[in-house]
């Protein structure tokens, strides 16, 4: 599907933003006054020569995200690793790889390492790169803040990177105006409702907001998915409809695209380029609002609370994943009776009867492979009430559809994933 493209400060746009629907501004200042005029060569003209920026560099032009607090009970390699650089440095790091690229096609296929620059711009810049970063209206990124509803301006990221680099699907908890600034960048966009096709890691792994569906780069045309893992992933092509489906959009120089908190999006180098993103914090984590207001509240902040708070309650992460191995294959039964009470909008139904029989049999039927990975787990005595509090920590919010929403939230997504 497509994007709308849109006068940055037209109604329209606006009335996009305030329902946190994803749109390309055009002519916006938060990209226009910079668009094209910043190349690499021109960056590392202005950026003091002493500054050491935040490089990723990876063997691939794959460059996963990882996060390395979270590697305590997963076996995992590092995808990328971080270095630090002047700016003059990683052009030298970038051109090397260009002059190796063309003098051998042997060396290519061979240890080539890949160069990300991912750097806040920053006053320790000097003043020089300082001129340029005023060159953008912050006026224009408060009216967004403002008309969006959004909490404060939280950091700007700007990435340099190559022709082919690729920054798989994740979703961010922040509200982002991506700005392109020089060259294409393919961005796919899919939204919140598509969870349950994309299989996120788990929350305490160190790919926490990615997907472990991989999403295949065709050039040309990102949107045939044939090569997608059909066996591990099958929800990715029975789950897609209208709601859940995929948009995307070949971002040019000038133009700025609103990736609205909690959208999946993967980002595809078509040419060499330069970007920066916005980011906004979220409002409705810090609002006091006394009611839980279930549009904006996304389904996906519920979804990583309840995956935190049921890890920490059950011990350590082995034994969480575990426990949510097993609940994805509906083998933890529920012994007693929930009620579920809805603060907000005052729903009281009791969504389990004990003296029903066949009290294990739930509404839902597992996927094959769910239940084959969970054929031999232990389960504690200790987890069918703490499945009985999830659920009814979820019907606060989803009612008496708590269930399904927990089945939903561990379907698929915690298989194959080895264990230290
Ligand atoms: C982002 C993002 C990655 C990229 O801005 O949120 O994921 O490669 N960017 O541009
Ligand atoms: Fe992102």
């Amino acid at each position: 599907m497509d994007i709308p493209k849109l006068v940055w400060n037209s109604v329209e746009a606006t009335d996009l933003i305030k329902n946190g629907k994803p749109v390309v501004l055009l002519d916006c200042p938060l990209s226009i006054p910079v668009a094209n005029r910043w190349t690499n060569e021109f960056l590392a003209s202005v950026i003091s020569p002493e500054y050491l920026c935040d490089i990723y560099v990876s063997d691939s032009k794959r460059f996963q995200y990882w996060d390395s607090k979270r590697n305590t009970a997963y076996n995992f390699t590092a995808p990328t690793m971080k270095e630090s650089m002047t700016f003059t440095e990683f052009n030298q790091c970038v051109m090397g790889n260009s002059k190796i690229i063309e003098s051998s096609n042997e060396t290519k296929s061979k240890s080539l390492k890949n160069y990300y620059l991912q750097q806040a711009v920053v006053v320790e810049m000097g003043p020089k790169m300082m001129e340029e970063y005023m060159r953008f209206s912050l006026e224009a990124a408060l009216k967004f803040k403002v008309e969006g509803g959004w909490d404060s301006f939280s950091t700007n990221l700007l990435l340099v990177g190559s022709a082919g680099y690729i920054t798989p699907c994740h979703y961010d908890e922040q509200q982002n105006l991506f700005a392109q600034i020089n060259g294409i960048k393919r961005v796919r966009l899919f939204p919140p409702s598509a969870w349950k096709r994309l299989y996120t890691y788990p929350y305490n792994h160190p790919c926490d907001r990615q997907t472990r569906v991989i999403l295949p780069v065709i050039p040309g045309s990102s949107l045939l998915d044939n090569e997608i893992d059909r066996f591990n992933f099958p929800f990715f092509q029975s789950d897609c409809n209208e709601n859940t489906s995929e948009y995307f959009i070949d971002l040019q120089p000038g133009e700025v695209l609103y990736i609205p908190q909690y959208w999946f999006h993967q980002m595809e180098g078509l040419t060499d380029n330069i970007s920066l993103s916005w980011w906004f914090k979220d409002q409705t984590k810090h609002s006091n609002k006394t009611q839980i207001d279930l549009s904006s509240v996304s389904m996906i902040a519920l979804r990583r609370n309840i995956e935190n708070l049921i890890s920490s309650t059950v011990g350590n992460q082995k034994k969480a994943h575990e426990f949510f191995l097993a609940m994805a294959a509906n083998r933890i039964p529920i012994t007693r009776p929930i009620d579920i009470e809805v603060s907000s909008i005052f729903i009281k139904s009791t969504i389990l009867n004990s003296n029903q029989e066949n009290h294990n049999e739930q509404f839902y039927f597992p996927h094959a492979s769910d239940v084959e990975a969970a054929k031999d787990i232990f389960i504690e005595e200790s987890w069918s009430d703490l499945l009985a509090q999830a659920i009814k920590i979820a019907g606060m919010v989803v009612g008496n559809q708590a269930q399904n929403f927990l089945q939903e939230l561990v379907a698929g997504r915690f298989n194959n994933l080895p264990l230290v």
